[in-house]
């Protein structure tokens, strides 16, 4: 059977004042996640949304709340996450002292734990640690901030990485994030990637769901 490639809207461009009904409308458009940005000021120049809208959004989420961490000791404030109501949990390699000891307690939790990596870190320093998440995420633009361009190099990432999967009989996720639209979206689903985060090619267009599956049809088409 044909894999399916995995929509996570980004409301990190959404209309603030208007969250749950991006969340509604994405979700009932088909949305598989629902990405969402969590940045301290500190580790990424950029301050977005913590524990407590997330704990909003959980109520209104019928779909699992993939949450991207870009904070600093991501390992002192994950069960604030957790406990908010997070599904999916992604930190960053580049960010944690102890990697290994974070995506345990994600996983100890019942949540899904995943792993990302900044453009300027090689996959290789994921050899230890790929058969023990549930996801990889590549970051295709320095995190910070919506409406980057997608790094080109990225999609030669990802082949890297699912051949380093392949190479140690892991078989986690592949999640791209950063200047997704219809364009890059077959490139890196041609090159491994299963789950597409997607914010102002999204939430930017006059129809959010109808560019939404606009960007999953042109990564399905290469399957
Ligand atoms: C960037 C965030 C992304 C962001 C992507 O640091 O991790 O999830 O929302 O935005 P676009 O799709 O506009 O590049
Ligand atoms: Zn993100």
């Amino acid at each position: 059977m044909e894999e399916r490639v995995l929509m996570a809207p980004s409301i990190l461009s959404a209309d603030f004042t208007e969250l749950g009904k991006a969340v509604d409308l994405v979700q009932e458009g088909g949305a598989d996640l629902i990405h969402v940005d969590v940045m301290d000021g500190h580790y990424v120049p950029n301050l977005t949304i913590g524990p407590p809208v997330i704990k909003a959004l959980k109520r209104v989420a019928t779909v699992p709340l993939d949450v991207h961490l870009m904070i600093e000791n991501a390992e002192d404030s994950v069960d604030w996450y957790l406990d908010a109501g997070a599904d999916w949990i992604t930190v960053h390699a580049e960010a944690c002292e102890h990697l290994h000891r974070v995506l345990q307690t994600i996983k100890t939790s019942g949540a899904k734990a995943g792993v990302s990596l900044n453009p300027a870190t090689p996959v290789e320093v994921l050899g230890d640690i790929v058969s023990d998440v549930d996801l990889v995420l590549i970051m295709s633009v320095n995190p910070g901030f919506g409406g980057q361009s997608f790094i080109p190099r990225s999609t030669e990432k990802v082949l890297r990485l699912a051949a380093l999967c392949a190479g140690e009989g892991a078989s986690p996720l592949i999640q791209v994030d950063g200047g997704i639209d219809t364009r890059t979206a077959p490139k890196v689903v041609q090159a491994g990637a299963r789950v597409l985060v997607a914010g102002s090619a999204v939430f930017c267009e006059d129809d959010p769901v109808a560019a939404m599956e606009a960007i999953r049809e042109a990564g399905q088409s290469v399957l």
